[in-house]
């Protein structure tokens, strides 16, 4: 299950009657805004210390359900020791952590674009003790090179809204072409989409997996402020359903509740309807190739903020559980060379901006390892 776009729920439920209802909607509006769970992506490169300004960028990445899995931990003068919270898998939906280690691959990604764009290289060393032990540990050293991609960092999102209805042609996609696998039209891009759709209704259709991503649900400002992190569903529109109990946890994670099956409906038919399509795939899938198609996916993200298109990640076909092993199956068939796993899928395209996503303060994150 994905954040589902504001405006599928309120044509659904007659938002307008409940605004009207709640009274007084544009004053609703500016208290509603949960300012201390966005002011993270404000504080982006504002700390004296380059490791933190390089941190700071580096939690505004993209990463499954928005989890935020990192902690980090400052060493030395130049150092930066990077560690997964298990506290945060997603065990039924991401059972090998591999979504999650993807997640790492863009924050390290982003951290280092951050630290060149600040005048320094920065020397990486991927799971240097093994698989349990740190992630990654960073230095950094006066140098780097600037990578036009970073100026894109404040606009990147993972677009959650409805697609224009337009072709992405060849020329619109050219940044993006040595990034990941394009498929902008044909049987391939019609038969990957359908997959990504039949396995986001299988998805939606196992108790487990839905439960998953139910209890993730940050409904309205004072959830959003109290957990910055998980499917946010905020702004006034959203509290007006929450506080009229039309938009409740139970509902959302009841698919017979017409509202919560329409909705759902709706982001189906988005993905059936996907103008295009990128997939990126790695040779092998150990922990060093979901690192590097993480800091592909970074990529290329940044790029398709560039050239102003939309890009959705769409994982249910490539998750790891019963359920979506047949679509699983497909997608490799259709997209991957002999040897190949397929690692990320996107839907792209055009569309209104997705508002940005809560994060957890820095500070929050930081952990001492002398404590
Ligand atoms: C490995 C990975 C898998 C993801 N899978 C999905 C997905 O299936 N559906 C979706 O809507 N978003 C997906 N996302 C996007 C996250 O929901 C998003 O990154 C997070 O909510 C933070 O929002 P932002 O990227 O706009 O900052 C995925 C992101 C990553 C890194």
């Amino acid at each position: 299950m994905s954040r589902p776009s504001r405006r599928a729920v309120l044509s659904l439920v007659g938002g307008g009657t409940v605004l009207a209802a709640t009274g007084g909607a544009a004053a609703f509006a500016l208290t509603r805004t949960p300012h201390a769970a966005l002011a993270p992506w404000d504080a982006a490169g504002t700390y004296a210390d380059p490791r933190m300004r390089a941190l700071s960028f580096g939690l505004l990445a993209p990463n499954p359900h928005n989890r935020q899995p990192w902690t980090a931990e400052l060493v030395g003068d130049d150092g930066i020791v990077l560690r997964r919270d298990p506290a945060r898998d997603l065990p039924v939906t991401d059972p090998f952590a591999r979504q999650l280690t993807i997640g790492m691959g863009c924050f390290v990604e982003l951290c280092r674009m951050a630290a060149a764009a600040d005048g320094h290289a920065t020397a990486t060393d991927l799971f240097p003790e093994g698989e349990d032990g740190p992630v990654a540990v960073l230095r950094l050293a006066p140098g780097g090179t600037p990578d036009p991609l970073f100026a894109h960092v404040m606009d990147r999102r993972s677009h959650k809204e409805a697609f224009e209805d337009r072709a992405v042609t060849l020329d619109a996609a050219a940044p993006l072409a040595g990034l990941g696998r394009l498929h902008l039209d044909g049987p391939v891009r019609d038969e990957l989409r359908a997959l990504a759709a039949d396995a986001w209704v299988a998805e939606i259709t196992t108790p487990e997996a839905l439960r998953e991503s139910t209890d993730l649900l940050r409904i309205g400002r004072a959830e959003i402020e109290a957990n910055p992190d998980g499917i946010d569903l905020g702004g006034p529109m959203m509290e007006g359903l929450a506080l009229a109990g039309i938009l409740t946890r139970e509902a959302a994670g009841d698919i017979d509740n017409p509202t919560t099956r329409a909705v759902m409906e709706r982001d189906e038919a988005v993905l059936r309807a996907a103008p295009a399509l990128v997939s990126v795939a790695t040779r092998g899938n150990d922990r060093l190739a979901q690192m590097e198609a993480g800091r592909r996916w970074m990529r290329l993200n940044l790029a398709a903020t560039g050239a102003g298109l939309a890009l959705r990640p769409v994982s249910q076909a490539l998750q790891e559980y019963d359920a979506v092993a047949p679509m699983r199956a497909a997608v490799h068939d259709l997209v991957a060379a002999e040897g190949e796993t397929v690692q990320m899928l996107g839907l792209l395209g055009y569309g209104a901006r997705t508002p940005r996503t809560p994060r957890w303060p820095l500070e929050t994150r930081m952990v001492d390892g002398r404590a």
